[in-house]
């Protein structure tokens, strides 16, 4: 006879245990990678399309994020395209007969900002073009790796429209107005350097190495307390949207409540034992 207890012990171990994709993706390719297999991994897998962001790989992609957010082992995700297109942008030929109202009534787009809420490290790893809703979805990511081929830019401008996505906005925070205004106005696409140099990118890369350099970062970050990880990404995201004096007071909250975790206190004590710290991710 099953009792309580013993789904209470199901529970527990269901908790810990591995969550083993039984999802079929279609536009993206979904696995684990890094000595540990704790780096969750999506590659953005339309070839003949430049990887252009149709829904369906959008919505690929909000499901392989919730996966790996759900999976406890899980420390960082890793986001890339292929040598040649991290991504070309929303989807043209699935856009090109919509009207204001069919992108009004569904909230066209709406569903795209899944990567700029993982609670998780999502680290892009950028070659190729990374055009429009491309630019976007790295913008959306907390690190932006970059192989030396790669191009940034937003060219919406060219077909008539603007960036949907971010681009007016993420873009601006980062690399500031002018150069967000002739990006926009211009549709001109920048180099990966160029993209270093003005702050989208923190390094750049051989095209052959970005995607090992991107999966080492997040090794590196995984070892660290998840928790702890999750804070710091609040307080670093709340910068961008709120005022300095609310932004440091939210920074000040959320340092206070690192005090709450056993990883807070463990990170200490390691350090007055000088001996690594063990975290446990609570
Ligand atoms: N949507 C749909 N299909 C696309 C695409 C896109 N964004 N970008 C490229 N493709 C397709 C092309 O139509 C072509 O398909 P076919 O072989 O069936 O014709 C294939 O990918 C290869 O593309 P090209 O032949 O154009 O390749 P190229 O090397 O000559 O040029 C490129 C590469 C400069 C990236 C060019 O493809 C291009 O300019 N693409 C569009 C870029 C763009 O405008 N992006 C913004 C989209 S709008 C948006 O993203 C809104 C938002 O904010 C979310």
């Amino acid at each position: 006879m099953i009792t309580t207890r013993h789904l209470k012990c199901l529970y527990i171990v269901s908790k810990q245990m591995r969550l083993l994709s039984t999802t079929a993706y279609t536009h993206i390719n979904v696995g684990v990678k890094g000595e540990k297999q704790n780096i969750g991994y999506i590659q953005l897998n339309r070839p003949k399309a430049l990887n252009a962001l149709c829904d369906g790989l959008m919505h690929e992609v909000s499901k392989a994020m919730d996966e790996f957010e759900a999976d406890s082992q899980i420390g960082a995700i890793v986001l890339t395209g292929s040598e040649k297109a991290f991504a070309a942008g929303a989807d043209i030929k699935e856009m090109v007969d919509k009207s204001f109202k069919d992108c009004f009534t569904t909230n066209f787009l709406s569903h795209w900002d899944r990567v700029s809420r993982s609670l998780k490290p999502v680290i892009a790893a950028v070659n190729g073009y990374a055009l429009g809703g491309g630019c976007e979805l790295a913008l959306m990511c907390d690190i932006v790796y970059a192989g030396d081929n790669a191009k940034f830019g937003q060219p919406e401008i060219l077909i008539g429209t603007i960036p949907g996505a971010g681009g007016t906005q993420r873009l601006a925070k980062v690399i500031g107005k002018s150069r967000t205004m002739e990006m926009v106005l211009t549709g001109q696409q920048i180099t990966a350097q160029d993209a270093a140099n003005w702050g989208i990118v923190s390094k750049v890369f051989p095209t052959d190495k970005v995607v090992e350099e991107a999966i080492k970062l997040g090794e590196r970050i995984s070892k660290n307390s998840k928790i702890i990880n999750a804070i710091c990404k609040e307080s670093v995201n709340n910068a961008y949207e709120t005022t300095l004096k609310q932004g440091l007071a939210t920074e000040k909250r959320l340092f206070h409540s690192t005090f709450a975790t056993n990883d807070r206190s463990e990170g200490m004590k390691a350090f007055t034992e000088k001996r690594a710290a063990n975290f446990k991710d609570e």
